[in-house]
C-alpha cells in the first residue's frame, strides 16, 4: 500500500551498471542515460572534477590527456564494482540527470548484474545503489535481460540462447520458460581483448600503447573472421628500448591473431553452455540458435565466427549495446510479472 502510494511520486528505473558503459532507463519513458562507466577525479583527495560533474562523456574526453594530478578511473572493472565510493558518486550523478533533477522521491532501481557475482560484490551493488538514492533495489541477471531485450520468446517451452559480450564480462545463457537452463559467466570481454592488443604490439613491434589506443585499433580494424578486404592501420606508441614516440603500421590479420586467446575463452564458455544443456533443448537451437549482444558483438565477423566453430545460426540483435538496457526496462516495466526472478536485498545474498 505504503509502495504503491510512494509509487506515484518517484520513477522507477533500470539501471544497465556496465564496466564500460551505464545506461538508465525510466519506466514508461525508455533509455533517458547512456554514458560511459568514468569519473576524472584529483588524485590527491579523490575528488570528482568540475563540482562532482565530471563524470561520464566529460570524464571519457579527459582518458589519457590529463596531467599527473588527475586521474580518470573507471569504478568497475571484470563487471564488478572496484572502487565503491566513486561507484556511488557516479551513480548519484546519473540518476539525478535520468530525472532531471526534478524534485522526486527516490526511486526503486532495478540493476542488472552478471551471473558470475559473488555474495560480496552483490552487497556492494546493493550499498551503492541504495547510498547513491535508491529506495528499494532489485537485481536481475545480465543474461535474462539481454535476452528480453534482444527480443526472444524466452516465456516459451523452447530454448532461446544468448551470448551478451561486453566491456567486462561475458554471459552466455540458455532459457526456457523464463528460467536459465545452462548459463556461463566470465570475466572477458572488450578489456580482455584490449590488453591482449597491447600485449602483441608490445611483443611483436616494441611498442608501448595505451588501453584506449587499443581499443580504437579493435573498434577501427579488429575482426574475429577473415575479411574480404583486409585492413591497415597506424598506431603510436612509445618505444620499449628507446622510450621515444613512434608510430607502427598493423594489420587486421595481426589484430586478429591479438585477439585469438580471449575469443577463444568466448568460444569454450558457449560451448561448455551448449554440453549443460539436454538434447531436446540443444535440438531447438539448431533451429533457433543464438542471439549475440553487448558492445562485442559489433566487432567484425563474430557472429560468423561464433556460427562456424558451434554449428549454430549466430545473429546480432538490433542496438546489441543497448539489449540489457531494453530488457530490465521491461522487467521494470512489468514488475509484479518479473519480481519473483529478482534478487532484492532482503533476501539471503
Ligand atoms: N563498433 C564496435 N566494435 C567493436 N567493439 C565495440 C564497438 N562499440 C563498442 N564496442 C565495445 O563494446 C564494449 C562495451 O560494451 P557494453 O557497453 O555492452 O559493455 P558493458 O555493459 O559496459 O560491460 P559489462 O556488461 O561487461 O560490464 C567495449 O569494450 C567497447 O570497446
Ligand atoms: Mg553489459
Amino acid at each position: 500500500m505504503l509502495e504503491r502510494f510512494l509509487g506515484c511520486f518517484s520513477s522507477d528505473l533500470a539501471l544497465d551498471l556496465g564496466t564500460a558503459n551505464t545506461l538508465l532507463s525510466v519506466a514508461g519513458e525508455g533509455i533517458v542515460l547512456d554514458e560511459p562507466s568514468v569519473v576524472a577525479v584529483e588524485g590527491q583527495t579523490n575528488r570528482i572534477l568540475s563540482g562532482g560533474c565530471a563524470v561520464g562523456h566529460l570524464a571519457r574526453q579527459m582518458l589519457g590527456r590529463t596531467p599527473k594530478s588527475i586521474s580518470v578511473v573507471r569504478p568497475l572493472s571484470d563487471g564488478v564494482i572496484t572502487d565503491f565510493e566513486l561507484c556511488e558518486a557516479m551513480l548519484r550523478y546519473f540518476f539525478h540527470k535520468a530525472q532531471r533533477g526534478g524534485l522526486r522521491l527516490k526511486p526503486r532501481v532495478l540493476v542488472a548484474v552478471p551471473g558470475c557475482i559473488t555474495p560480496v560484490e552483490k552487497r556492494a551493488v546493493f550499498n551503492s545503489t541504495h547510498r547513491a538514492g535508491a529506495r528499494q533495489v532489485f537485481l536481475q541477471t545480465e543474461a535474462k535481460a539481454a535476452a528480453i531485450g534482444a527480443g526472444l520468446p524466452i516465456a516459451e517451452p523452447v530454448a532461446s540462447m544468448v551470448c551478451d559480450i561486453g566491456g567486462g564480462t561475458t554471459e552466455v545463457a540458455v532459457i526456457s520458460m523464463a528460467d536459465v537452463v545452462a548459463s556461463r559467466s566470465i570475466r572477458a570481454g572488450g578489456d580482455k581483448m584490449d590488453r591482449a592488443i597491447v600485449d602483441y604490439l608490445r611483443r611483436h613491434y616494441s611498442l608501448r600503447i595505451g588501453l584506449s589506443a587499443a581499443e580504437r585499433l579493435r573498434i577501427d580494424t579488429g575482426s574475429a573472421y577473415p575479411l574480404e578486404e583486409e585492413l591497415v592501420q597506424e598506431v603510436s606508441g612509445l618505444d620499449t628500448q628507446s622510450g621515444l614516440p613512434r608510430k607502427a603500421t598493423v594489420t587486421s590479420e595481426e589484430v586478429r591473431q591479438a585477439l585469438g586467446d580471449p575469443l577463444e575463452k568466448i568460444l569454450e564458455a558457449i560451448k561448455e553452455t551448449l554440453d549443460h544443456c539436454s538434447p531436446d533443448l540443444a535440438a531447438d537451437l539448431v533451429d533457433s540458435g543464438m542471439v549475440l549482444c553487448g558492445g562485442g558483438a559489433l566487432l567484425r565477423g563474430i557472429d560468423r565466427y561464433l556460427a562456424e566453430q558451434t554449428g549454430l545460426p549466430v545473429r546480432v540483435t538490433a542496438e546489441p549495446l543497448a539489449a540489457v538496457a531494453r530488457g530490465t526496462l521491461i522487467c521494470l516495466e512489468h514488475f509484479d510479472r518479473w519480481r519473483p526472478t529478482f534478487q532484492s536485498s532482503d533476501d539471503d545474498v
